[in-house]
């Protein structure tokens, strides 16, 4: 019989339970990341409540860019586009996506099939940009084999990490989430000595142990979420993901808003003391994306911030 994962449900301090449960659950064993623009012109209401029949927020979790908050002349406090500067004098890529849509489950064809129905449903207004096919690789590794997620904040934690409150009606409950394709050099990588890779990361490939003379330049050293002012905690539910022979890592981080991901971001790239991440040593992001995870209302996607 097919493995099902079950949900995890975490209590929100007896705050609000009403986020899109989807990305609270554990990274699925497959996942699909539909990417959708804007139809020129077409304003996305009717698409939005055909896709509110079929998002269950846990099989399906949405988010929605701001071009599509704008053709309804609407603000969602937070969401913004995704920057392609972070005073680092380097510019990375920013796209401006209208919808995202993360499929999560254990089968690729009810994936495929789920995915079908989705671009029908929303066809009138958004046109489909990419699909990228995401999976679990060696029990939760990046495909350069390190262990990813180990420090993802826990339960509580993650809940408050990633899901807004104290925003009202409408706005409680809601995530924002970061994206971004990285595509990695497979040469470049394994051409460096394991010693190289793990100083790259900060961590031992092997045993998944923190390196306490890493490098400052190592991954786990710039982005070291308790190492920030305030601190800059976000809820990474990233996957795998492979084309032919092309691969690397769809980034996904869920914030209670961007400024945790921003302020890992502007460290990696150096912004603050000229040091790079080594990550770019043998991966690059080639998209960036920002969007709004709007929260539930019962079992279906609270859509009253934008009018619906
Ligand atoms: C190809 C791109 C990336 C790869 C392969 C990668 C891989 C990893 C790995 C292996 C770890 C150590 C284990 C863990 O705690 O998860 C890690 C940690 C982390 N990564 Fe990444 N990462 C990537 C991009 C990013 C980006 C773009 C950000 C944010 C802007 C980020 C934020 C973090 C954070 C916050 C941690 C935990 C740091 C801590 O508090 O110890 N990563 N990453």
């Amino acid at each position: 019989m097919a493995r099902r994962y079950s949900l995890e449900k975490f209590p929100l301090g007896g705050n609000v339970e009403n986020y899109q449960p989807g990305i609270l659950a554990p990274v699925p064993m497959v996942g699909r990341y539909l990417n959708f623009s804007l139809r020129a012109g077409v304003e996305p209401r009717q698409s939005l409540l055909e896709l509110i029949k079929i998002a269950d927020g846990t099989r399906l979790v949405v988010g929605i860019g701001q071009p599509a908050t704008f053709a309804l002349k609407r603000t969602v406090p937070g969401l913004r586009p995704f920057p392609t500067q972070f005073g680092a004098g380097l510019v990375v890529p920013s796209v401006s996506l209208a919808l995202w849509c993360w499929l999560r489950g254990d089968d690729r064809g009810d994936l495929l099939h789920a995915s079908k129905k989705i671009v029908e449903a929303v066809s009138q207004a958004f046109c489909l940009d990419s699909i990228i096919d995401g999976f679990n690789h060696a029990g939760g590794r990046d495909l350069t084999g390190y262990e990813d997620g180990t420090e993802n904040p826990q339960g509580n934690k993650a809940a408050e990490a990633a899901i807004a409150r104290r925003e009202g009606a409408g706005l409680d409950g809601s995530s924002f989430v970061a994206v971004q394709l990285w595509v990695h050099d497979f040469k470049m990588f394994e051409s460096m000595s394991s010693q190289e890779q793990d100083n790259a990361i900060g961590r031992r490939k092997s045993d998944n142990a923190e390196l306490t003379d890493a490098p400052s330049s190592a991954h786990v050293k710039r982005t070291a979420q308790e190492s920030f002012e305030p601190q800059a905690f976000v809820l990474r539910r990233s996957m795998p993901w492979a084309d032919g022979l092309r691969g690397g890592l769809n980034f996904v981080a869920f914030g209670r808003s961007f400024d945790a991901f921003e302020a890992q971001l502007k460290r990696m790239l150096g912004a603050e003391d000229g040091v790079t991440d080594a990550l770019f040593k043998f991966t690059l992001p080639v998209s960036g994306s920002y969007f709004w995870c709007p929260p539930m209302l019962g079992q279906k996607l609270d859509l009253r911030a934008l009018g619906l």
